[in-house]
């Protein structure tokens, strides 16, 4: 039996309570959160015996041999350091840091004790995206050239989702001084390796960040509402192939669209997970150089990233993408901050 603790009760901590219940030989035993009214209701909704204000005093108390860290970003770094410190295996939501400094000493100091990390980039759930790489990785599409890709929310321009307005869960999102980098932190980060993951490490890039007005005096209370919330982002990869980004809470008529193409010179494939998390679509250059029609290919079932955290920390061996995956997209969140203050194409 593994036992198993999340840290910080909020919205996307009932996604991990549920997931993590679901796999057999593994028990919530306990969770934490500051604020003492959420973790307590928390624990009730969730059946989960312990619940802790505080990380200190869930180290100090509770039994367990590894967490999930699913608070607000500014505090991944301190919390799953101290984890690690404590010898527990960490699934720490993303993005890994805010710093680029934070995340690296995150991938060094797990490295160093060699327990199972692991961050949440979870639309390598998809079994499509799995097969896309494999496919890209056989040199299946021949030499890259081209892709493209874009996530689309549109939590600023609708309730489907709640109101960003009056909602302390959306408006740190909307803060820089609350730990948020944004649109690019917040969904930049799952695009960011979500292309680059099958296309190839990126060698440049030029980022564009806009923040639009969305408040009088730009605040809403405590929330100076200075966060950028959409992204666009043209990169040049080791391997020659180009591609543009587009990342917006913008997208009237989108609640949460992921989309990627990608063009070789003996094929293409296109991923879009509004359809199907399982449906990859290709299409191929025959020999005499007539492209075939696009093919829809069901990929079947893959195991999901608290799937996979457990059975790492099972068998000992560490999957992907684990925290050193989270610091190298981690540096791809600063050179696009960089790129757009300076207005210039960064190198990597
Ligand atoms: N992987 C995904 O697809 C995905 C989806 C949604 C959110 N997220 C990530 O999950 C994290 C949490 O997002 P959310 O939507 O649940 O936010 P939220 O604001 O709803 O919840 C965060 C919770 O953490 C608690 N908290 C803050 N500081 C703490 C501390 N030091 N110790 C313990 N608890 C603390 C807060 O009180 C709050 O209850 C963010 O990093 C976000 O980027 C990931």
């Amino acid at each position: 039996m593994i036992r198993l603790a999340i840290v910080g009760t909020g919205g996307m901590a009932n996604m991990h309570a549920q997931s993590f219940a679901a796999i057999e030989g593994v028990q919530v035993v306990a969770c934490c959160d500051i604020d003492e009214s959420r973790v307590t209701a928390f624990a009730a909704k969730h059946g989960i015996p312990g619940a802790f204000v505080g990380l200190e005093q869930l180290l100090a108390e509770a039994d367990f041999s590894a967490a999930s860290v699913v608070t607000p970003d500014s505090t991944h770094a301190e919390l799953s350091l101290q984890l690690l410190k404590a010898g527990k295996h960490v699934l720490c939501e993303k993005p890994l840091a805010t710093t680029i400094e934070d995340a690296d000493t995150m991938a060094r100091e797990a490295q160093q004790t060699g327990l199972i990390n692991m961050v949440n980039f979870s639309y390598r759930n998809s079994s499509a995206w799995q097969r896309a790489c494999e496919v890209i990785a056989n040199g299946d599409l021949g030499r890259i050239y081209h892709f493209h890709a874009h996530y689309l929310q549109s939590w600023l321009t609708s309730v489907e989702w709640g109101d960003w307005k009056t909602s302390p869960g959306w408006l740190w999102r909307l803060s820089r001084k609350h730990g948020s980098h944004g649109a690019l932190g917040d969904i930049g980060v799952h695009l960011l390796d979500f292309a680059t993951g099958p296309v190839g490490a990126a060698k440049s890039l030029y980022c564009h960040l806009k923040t639009f007005e969305k408040a009088e005096g730009g605040r809403i209370g405590d929330y100076v509402l200075d966060a950028n919330d959409t992204a666009l982002i043209t990169l040049e990869c080791a391997n020659g192939a180009v591609g543009t980004l587009s990342i917006t809470r913008w997208a009237t008529g989108h609640q949460n669209s992921l989309v990627l193409s990608v063009h070789g010179d003996r094929g293409a494939l296109r991923l879009d997970l509004d359809k199907s998390y399982e449906l990859m679509e290709i299409c191929r250059v025959a020999p005499d150089g007539r492209t075939e029609p696009w093919q829809r290919i069901y990929c079947g079932k893959t195991p999901n990233i608290y799937q996979r955290f457990i059975e790492s920390i099972r068998t000992g061996k560490q999957d992907q993408p684990d925290f050193a995956r989270g610091a190298e997209v981690q540096a791809l969140l600063h050179a696009c901050s960089i790129s757009s203050g300076q207005h210039s194409r960064v190198q990597l």
